[in-house]
């Protein structure tokens, strides 16, 4: 042990380079959010300086209230050594905020939230935590120790490629997210925290996967484990424990968003809040119990969540790429509101206005979540990319709520639905949209096998067939220029092998990716696939109830999936049963995808089923046939085997019996 107890003098010391280059606040990344360069102008960064006074401060005063008290035996007995605060600060802190961590809580913390990585690069990644201090009171820093090993079990200095510390402090609710360095690709890693002070309690050790340089071609091989819309009143997530548990599983996590949602969880209606699920009966009511609009409610939901064991192994055991979808602010948000709030006075909601609570859910997000901030000026932009070597190029789009134009908010469907096809609508906005199409070609152009879009909403044409719901507009079929600006890119500079990731139906919907102008027409054939031009893997939910409604009975949604999947002539394959999530093997010659599902999430370990799989060749652009591999599916509907093509012919809204 006394390798890794290393005295914090000498560790300091050992880091003098690096503390003055980067001061152990500013290494806490959740302080930089979006940047220490803005200026408090958008509401989202945070003010260092400002902060660091504050600190001052409250040492100071924690400093004297010791000396009041008695209580403490500071300072080796020199208490009286200060007359003034302003001798205090003089005395007990330099530039960097007494970075000697002099004046830093000295007691112990734990770690209840567990620990988490994501957004690897060849030689780098975010790890987070939450260290909660033993006494509750304190107002001190929190001073935490970060070490990156290369074996799970020695820490020794041998194996660690990183030990360094940052601090943490009530202004940011004590998230703790450092970038750690100086690492090698593809390379398996083992991180953990303690206290600068106090070394006797240890975070659980968590572990990733560093990603390949992007001119690597020798890589044959990405497993990505895919989920959205994980509901926690609603269900134990068993999905997030069978993949975390899975022998040979995925190599990172793909969260396609709402990983928390906003409304009251405790099954209570209360005049003007929205209640979904009613957690009682399963003891998973997340805090607070009432619909969530400030910073502290934010904080406090994801702190609910963190707390479930199954999400926490789930964090532990491989690194995170994560994007947001409506949930993380509130139920359909677009650029200027969600279903329930906007910014005029009737828009408010528990008194918050909308501008006001996005940002709340924004800065949580960043405190919560271990993702990068990839653009320091713009505190919007969690668009991002990664380039997986030769093998693969992951784009991470925001649909929801970088700049998206006005969405289906319940009452306005019809007026929505009228100008869905309009050429100015956006769902990405402009400048995320260029950023799109010129990557996509640059990956192509760089030789790039696969490009892997993940994003929120499903993407191709998605006729759910009910006279009162036809079209969903909140998804991509509410934005079809969008959709067609997309499409055409592929199209016209042949980019190939894209496979493109949904959540947000709490459905499964695997599909041949086609442009409107070709799917009522020979120019797409379904029994082939020809005139596909990508593949899209829109997973369901881990724990949100099914779109095609609760408690029914598996027979009647196998019927509702064969009337979805003949009335959509590019979906191949539509499940409603289960909540799950799915995995997808990359490697060099094709995909392959395996959807798995969990019929009853009232149980903490309700039985794994793999419901479906599918394949796709590189080049193909479509999924192979047979779909299945001919099989049944365990549930749901393939088209090929409830379409009966050589009796059939298709209408312009279904496929109907040839006359
Ligand atoms: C704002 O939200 C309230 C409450 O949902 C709604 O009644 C009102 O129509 C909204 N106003 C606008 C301009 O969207
Ligand atoms: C949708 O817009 C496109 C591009 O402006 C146009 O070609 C197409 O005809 C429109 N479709 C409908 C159904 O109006
Ligand atoms: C679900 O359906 C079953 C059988 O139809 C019924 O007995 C049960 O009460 C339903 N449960 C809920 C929560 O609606
Ligand atoms: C799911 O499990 C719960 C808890 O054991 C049980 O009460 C319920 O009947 C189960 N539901 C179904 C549809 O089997
Ligand atoms: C296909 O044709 C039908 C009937 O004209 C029309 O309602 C539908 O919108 C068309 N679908 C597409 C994708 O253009
Ligand atoms: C196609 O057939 C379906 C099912 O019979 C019917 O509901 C729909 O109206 C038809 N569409 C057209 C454009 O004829």
């Amino acid at each position: 042990m006394k390798n890794i107890l290393a005295p914090f003098a000498a560790l300091a010391a050992a880091l003098t380079v690096s503390v003055t280059a980067l001061a152990p606040l500013e290494r806490n990344l959740a302080y930089r959010s979006p940047s220490l360069s803005l200026s408090n102008g958008d509401g989202l960064s945070h003010d260092i300086a400002h902060i660091g006074n504050q600190i001052r401060k409250r040492a100071y005063d924690d400093y004297v209230t010791s000396k009041v008290e008695g209580k403490a035996k500071r300072n080796n007995g020199k208490k009286g050594q200060y007359k003034t605060e302003a001798d205090f600060l003089v005395q007990k802190y330099d530039a960097n905020y007494g970075s000697d961590g002099r004046d830093a809580y000295k007691g112990k913390v734990s770690f209840p939230f567990g620990v988490a990585s994501g957004d690897p690069y060849p030689n780098s990644a975010i790890l987070w935590t939450h260290p909660v201090p033993e006494d509750s009171n304190t107002n001190l820093p929190i001073c935490l120790r970060y070490q990156t090993s290369k074996s799970k079990t020695d820490f020794s200095a041998s194996n660690l490629v990183d030990d360094s510390y940052a601090w943490t402090t009530s202004e940011v609710d004590y998230s703790y997210k450092v970038e750690t360095t100086g690492l090698s690709p593809k390379t398996q890693y083992y991180y953990r925290f303690f206290s600068c002070h106090d070394h006797s309690v240890v975070s659980p050790v968590g572990t990733f996967k560093t990603i390949p340089e992007y001119d690597d071609d020798s890589v044959d091989e990405l497993k990505l484990a895919v989920f959205s819309c994980s509901n926690l009143p609603f269900g134990f997530f068993n999905a997030y424990r069978a993949a975390a548990a899975r022998d040979n599983g995925a190599d990172y996590f793909v969260h396609v968003g709402d990983y928390i949602y906003e409304a009251r969880g405790d099954g209570q209606t209360v005049a003007g809040e929205n209640t979904y699920g009613d957690g009682r009966p399963l003891n998973r009511v997340p805090e607070p119990d009432h619909e969530i609009v400030t910073l502290d409610d934010y904080r406090l939901r994801y702190g609910s969540y963190r707390k479930d064991k199954d999400l926490a192994a789930l964090h532990g055991s491989k690194a995170f790429f994560g994007i947001w979808d409506d949930h993380e602010v509130a139920d359909n948000s677009y650029n200027h509101g969600t279903a329930d709030s906007n910014d005029t006075d009737t828009g408010a909601v528990r008194g918050v206005k909308f501008t006001e609570r996005k940002l709340a859910a924004v800065k949580a997000y960043y405190e919560w979540m271990p993702i990068r901030q990839v653009d320091t000026t713009d505190s919007l932009r969690i668009w991002r990319s990664f380039r997986y070597g030769k093998l693969a190029d992951i784009f991470l789009l925001d649909t929801r709520n970088f700049d998206r134009d006005l969405t289906d908010i319940y009452w306005n469907t019809a007026a929505v639905g009228a100008v869905s096809n309009d050429t100015d609508r956006s769902l990405m906005g402009g400048k995320q949209e260029q950023w799109l199409y010129r990557n996509m070609i640059e990956s192509q152009q760089r030789g790039a096998t696969w490009k892997i879009v993940g994003q929120q909403i499903v993407m191709n044409w998605q006729n759910y067939g009910e006279p009162d719901f036809m079209y969903n507009y909140d998804a991509w079929q509410g934005y079809r220029s969008n959709r067609r600006r997309f499409f055409d890119t592929i199209v016209k500079n042949d980019i190939d092998n894209t496979v493109i990731l949904a959540g947000d139906s709490h459905a499964n919907w695997v599909y041949d990716t086609v442009p409107e102008d070709r799917l009522n027409n020979t120019q797409y054939d379904p029994v082939t696939g020809q005139g596909s031009i990508a593949v899209e893997f829109a997973g369901t939910a881990v724990s949100s109830p099914s779109s095609y409604g609760k408690n029914l009975t598996q027979q009647k949604y196998d019927a509702a999936a064969q009337r979805l999947v003949s009335i959509n002539r590019n979906l191949q394959w539509a499940e409603g049963a289960h909540r799950g999530y799915f995995e997808l093997e990359f490697s060099k010659n094709e995909v392959n995808a395996q959807f798995y599902g969990y019929a009853n999430n009232s149980l903490p370990n309700s039985e794994e089923l793999l419901v479906a799989q599918f394949n796709v060749k590189k080049g193909a652009n479509k999924l192979t046939r047979p779909i299945n591999y001919g099989i049944k599916p365990n549930s749901g509907a393939l088209q090929a085997q409830v379409v009966d093509y050589s009796k059939s012919r298709w209408n312009g809204t279904a496929f109907v019996a040839q006359n």
